[in-house]
């Protein structure tokens, strides 16, 4: 069996990447220091409890393992938290990616797949995003991403390496029949706050009614985790085919909808699945978020051939929906 190795597997789209792995006839080696990630989720492979910053343990895992491939998820991954602490975003973000490159290719490993983000591309100066975009970013996160995409350009050149850089936009919804959905502590992001809220009748915090959109709330474009950890399979087998050609290659693909929505939009969509109002209130800005951003998705769609199959925001929602009320009903993640 092809073993890839899979870092922040213990993470929401690593988790849910080893399963969509496993499925497609692969052994996902999967890798966490599980700072933020939950070993539960790990459930499709071997597990390696190290740290990338750590190069000794590191380097005994790939003595260990002869892999085919890496997809590298393992990040620090909020917007706001990064203008808080950027030393540990560079840390966690370029330091680690940093000594897993060097140590993949004195294994001559050379297939790697990373996590990037659309946060790399800053304020959007177009209605949708295509990859050609400037990359400007406003937040750490987004450095942090940019740094290390311009890293794996130089090292694919220079050493032979196909490197693919999947830039997300806003990850979504759950696969509740895998057990695996948002697990996030402390959970910031919009739709499982908007569950939560929904399910305890707290309050959501909506951040900034004053952007230039039609509602004044931020628009983003949600896409599902499985859909993206899809992509990921596309793109490992994009590399090899690359590498097959023995040219070094480095690529980017924006992966999104190609549909905003904006936070109250969201918010309705949620109320409509739970069948109960989520309580709202309206407060100033959160630092580092763009107004919109959304994604053009076409050349992951004629060169990667990856479409969305489940990322429309009613099937994000109900699939998040029913995987927060299963860890309710089984006093699992969440204590409510
Ligand atoms: N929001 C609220 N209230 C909340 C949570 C979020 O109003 O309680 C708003 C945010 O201000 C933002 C939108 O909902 O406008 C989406 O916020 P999220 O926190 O869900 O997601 P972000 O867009 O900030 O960031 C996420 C990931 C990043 C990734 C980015 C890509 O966390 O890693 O999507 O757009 F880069």
């Amino acid at each position: 069996m092809k073993k890839i190795l899979v870092t922040g597997a213990a993470g929401y789209i690593g988790s849910t990447a080893c399963y969509v792995l496993s499925q497609a006839g692969y052994l996902p080696v999967g890798l966490d220091n599980l700072q933020r990630g939950h070993r539960q989720l790990v459930q499709f492979g071997p597990f390696e409890s190290v740290d990338l910053t750590d190069p000794v343990a590191l380097d005994s895992v790939f003595k260990r393992h002869e892999f085919e491939g890496i997809l590298h998820f393992a990040g620090w991954t909020l917007v706001g938290e990064s203008l808080e602490r950027p030393t540990e975003y560079y840390r966690n973000n370029v330091v680690a990616s940093c000594n897993l490159v060097e140590i993949a290719l004195r294994h001559d490993v050379r297939n790697i797949v990373f996590s990037s983000t659309c946060a790399t591309y800053g304020t959007p100066q177009t209605e949708q995003l295509c990859e050609t975009h400037p990359q400007l970013p406003i937040n750490p996160y987004g450095q942090t991403k940019l740094v290390v995409e311009r890293y794996l350009q130089d090292v694919s050149l220079a050493h032979g390496a196909a490197c693919i850089c999947l830039r997300y936009f806003n990850a979504a919804g759950a696969v509740p029949d895998q057990g695996l959905g948002e697990w996030h502590d402390p959970e910031t992001h919009l739709i499982p706050r908007a569950i939560l809220c929904g399910l305890t009748g707290d309050t959501l915090d909506v951040f900034g009614s004053d952007y230039p959109t039609p509602d004044g709330t931020c628009v983003r474009d949600y896409v599902h985790v499985a859909d993206l950890a899809r992509a990921h399979l596309l793109a490992l087998e994009r590399n090899n085919h690359n590498l097959a050609r023995r040219s070094a290659s480095w690529e980017a693909y924006n992966l999104g909808s190609c549909q905003g929505f904006s936070v109250l939009e969201v918010v309705r969509t949620v109320e409509s699945e739970l069948g109960q109002t989520v309580p709202v209130r309206l407060l100033p800005r959160r630092s580092g978020d763009p107004s919109r951003l959304v994604a053009d998705s076409s050349a992951a769609h004629q060169i990667l051939g990856w479409s969305p199959q489940c990322s429309s925001l009613g099937e994000i929602v109900k699939s998040a929906v029913r995987w927060h009320r299963a860890q309710t009903a089984s006093a699992g993640v969440y204590n409510l």
